[in-house]
């Protein structure tokens, strides 16, 4: 006896049931396939991200700062040309071997100076830099210009009138006997509100110098706030590493600092120096 066609209710339900269990085969056939092709299509060998922040045009940062294109544009003041000395520079450890070392191994585009003074370090640098060909660098110096209270026992001459004290100029005054107003600019403020500015900007340094206050908390948050513009890849060092100012406050603060990010502390001299990568 020839079985029972199916009728057409039977069919419907048939092709229905065969519908449902293809439709997971499909979505896992899909998956497969999407992970083949993205597997095949991934580099062969991890790579790092490559990140290369952009340093704003400096004619912008002048601009921002000094509403000019230059701070060295008709200076001296008249009223100050005669306070100044045609060149007057004193430093601490401003010549170590450490900034030849940093600047060849680096060869920075952006050095920021956190702590300047009358720019024994900066001008320093900028020889090194010219000597090295490196026509584009830039020497950022932040410091308020103030030095510190009572400073002034050590170094006659330089103030105050009117309750200032000249650093600033004869700071520029030096770079300007030197011929580096293309290399070395001031940033004159504190160093919390002049780095905060800086990020702010997306300015960021390849080589960062951190020599300002020597106590653990000035050096703590100079050091925390500089890491934050410092380029990837670039190396970030200060001065004092040994001097018991503040019971050892800047390599106590150093020492924090590397433990907390995970880096490695070199010393070269009378400098503690830390590279990002
Ligand atoms: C030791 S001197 C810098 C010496 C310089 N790096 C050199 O080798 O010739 C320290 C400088 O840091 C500056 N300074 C200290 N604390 C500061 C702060 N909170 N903001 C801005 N400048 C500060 C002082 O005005 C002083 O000029």
């Amino acid at each position: 006896m020839n079985p029972k066609p199916p009728t057409m209710k039977e069919d419907r339900q048939k092709k229905l049931t065969a519908f449902k269990l293809l439709k997971p085969i499909a979505y896992l056939l899909l998956l497969l396939l999407s992970f083949t092709l993205g597997y095949l299509s991934s580099p062969s060998s991890p790579t790092t991200p490559s990140f290369s922040p952009p340093t704003p045009q400096l004619p912008q940062l002048l601009d921002r700062l000094f509403n000019s294109p230059s701070p060295f544009v008709n200076f001296p003041p008249p009223y100050a040309t005669p306070l100044l000395r045609r060149s007057r520079v004193k430093g601490w450890g401003s010549n170590g071997p450490v900034f030849q070392n940093l600047i060849q191994k680096v060869q920075p585009k952006t050095i920021i100076e956190i702590g300047t003074f009358l720019g024994a370090s900066a001008i320093h640098m900028a020889g090194l830099t010219s000597q090295l060909g490196l026509k584009d660098t830039q020497i950022l110096c932040l410091d308020d210009f103030r030095g510190w209270p009572g400073f002034r026992a050590q170094f006659g001459g330089l103030g105050p009138r009117s309750g200032d004290v000249l650093l600033l100029y004869q700071f520029m005054q030096n770079v300007v006997s030197v011929n580096a107003t293309e290399t070395v600019l001031p940033i004159p403020f504190s160093t919390g509100s002049g780095l905060d500015w800086l990020c702010k900007m997306g300015v960021y340094g390849d080589l960062i110098e951190v020599d300002a206050g020597h106590d653990f908390n000035s050096a703590w948050s100079d050091i925390i706030r500089a890491y934050r513009i410092l380029r990837p890849g670039g190396v970030i060092f200060g001065h004092d590493y040994f001097t018991a100012a503040d019971d050892h406050g800047v390599r106590r603060a150093v020492t924090l600092f590397a433990r907390v990010y995970g880096l490695k502390i070199k010393v070269d001299g009378q400098h503690w120096v830390i590279e990002s990568s």
